[in-house]
């Protein structure tokens, strides 16, 4: 990639801000009680679970370690993801996304987005991944996303398939701990999670010369239900702190996943997790790389405050809505760079 252009950081939003504190880091949660054993002692994992809801009303934010997903499981898609970065452009583009599929591979460059400086690498994790075809809410046809494989390196298909079925088996028991953290049973929120919309990006942020114009990717909060993260040793991720907006930095744990509530999380709370800022910092000298997996709900999953949390003190803060529309309309939006504002979960709050 070339040189930042000044022009696209006019944002002042976009730059990074100083006033990053040192010190303090988001919480650290240990699953081994639910992960290595089959009698769960029952006050441990009463323990857990309020540490889990603390986490997530606190920060919204925490890292997971003893989560059961093998290390090498990890490796084998990590090397899968270097090994393609590794690619020659022209290699890398020729499983591009486009507009009728989001699985694929984009760069700052094939999006006219400098500022955020990186390379991605998407992918569906059930295959195909069944989606509305429009925004159109009078529109029901629906549409499928297969995955785009490259060439090389091969390896890359087997190590999404094995990585893919353990963020699904990790995303469920979390969503379990969330759901019993909200005095709701375990398999609460499974339902929603059939035919799920999830997706794994490989993410490669390459050094940046100019690291003081640029981010690798610009504060935003996740849209799905949550977002489990793999980020390597190098560190740039940080977190907006709810007490008093200052960004946190996550420093990298080995072989620990970062776990972060996202926007279903915070209508099915009917706000009491809410879905939190973050953003990546860039680097003069090292490349970094991470994987998220976002886990999303069946594309018919209606978005709205759970029953069971609402009543005369607690009256519901959004109006239903589907899940698919509303996601179908932010991907397009963004593909298109509409010159209109991003659909976003408050454009269905319930005025007070
Ligand atoms: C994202 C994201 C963080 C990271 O892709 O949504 O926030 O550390 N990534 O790469
Ligand atoms: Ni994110």
């Amino acid at each position: 990639m070339g040189e930042v252009d000044p022009v696209f950081v006019q944002d002042l939003e976009h730059r990074p801000k100083l006033s990053v504190t040192e010190g303090e880091d988001i919480p650290l949660i240990d699953l081994s009680s639910i992960i290595n054993s089959d009698e769960n002692d029952v006050d441990v994992v009463e323990k857990l679970v309020k540490e889990i809801g603390s986490a997530c009303r606190e920060w919204g934010f925490f890292q997971v370690i003893n989560h059961g997903v093998p290390l090498e499981t990890r490796l084998k898609l990590e090397t899968a993801s270097r090994n393609f970065f590794a690619l020659p452009l022209e290699e890398k583009r020729k499983v591009r996304r486009d507009e009728l599929s989001a699985t694929g591979y984009y760069d700052t460059e094939l999006t006219k987005n400098v500022r955020d400086w990186k390379e991605v690498f998407d992918l569906v994790v059930e295959e195909p991944a069944v989606v509305p075809a429009s925004p159109d809410p009078q529109d029901n046809n629906l549409t499928q996303w297969f995955n785009k494989w490259p060439q090389h390196p091969p390896e890359i298909r087997e190590a999404w398939e094995e990585y893919g079925k353990e963020m699904q088996k990790l995303g469920l028991k979390l969503m379990g701990l969330i759901a019993r953290s909200l005095g709701l049973g375990e398999n609460r929120f499974n339902e929603y999670f059939k035919n799920q919309t999830s997706f794994i990006r490989l993410n490669h942020y390459p050094p940046c010369p100019s690291p003081h114009l640029a981010l690798g990717v610009g504060r935003h909060k996740d849209s799905g239900a949550i977002t489990v993260l793999a980020q390597d040793d190098v560190g740039g991720l940080q977190v907006k702190r709810k007490t008093d907006g200052v960004w946190i930095q996550v420093k990298p744990t080995p072989n620990a996943y970062i776990v972060n509530v996202g926007d279903c999380v915070q209508v099915w709370s009917n706000d009491k997790y809410e879905s939190v800022e973050h953003r990546v910092m860039v680097n003069s000298e090292k490349e970094r790389f991470s994987i998220p997996f976002a886990m999303r709900p069946s594309h018919y999953t209606m978005m709205e405050p759970l029953k069971e949390l609402i009543n005369d003190q607690n009256p519901p803060k959004f109006k239903p809505f589907s899940w698919g529309k509303f996601f179908t309309n932010k991907r397009l939006s963004n593909f298109k760079k509409l010159n209109v504002e991003n659909l976003q979960i408050y454009h269905f709050r319930i005025q007070e």
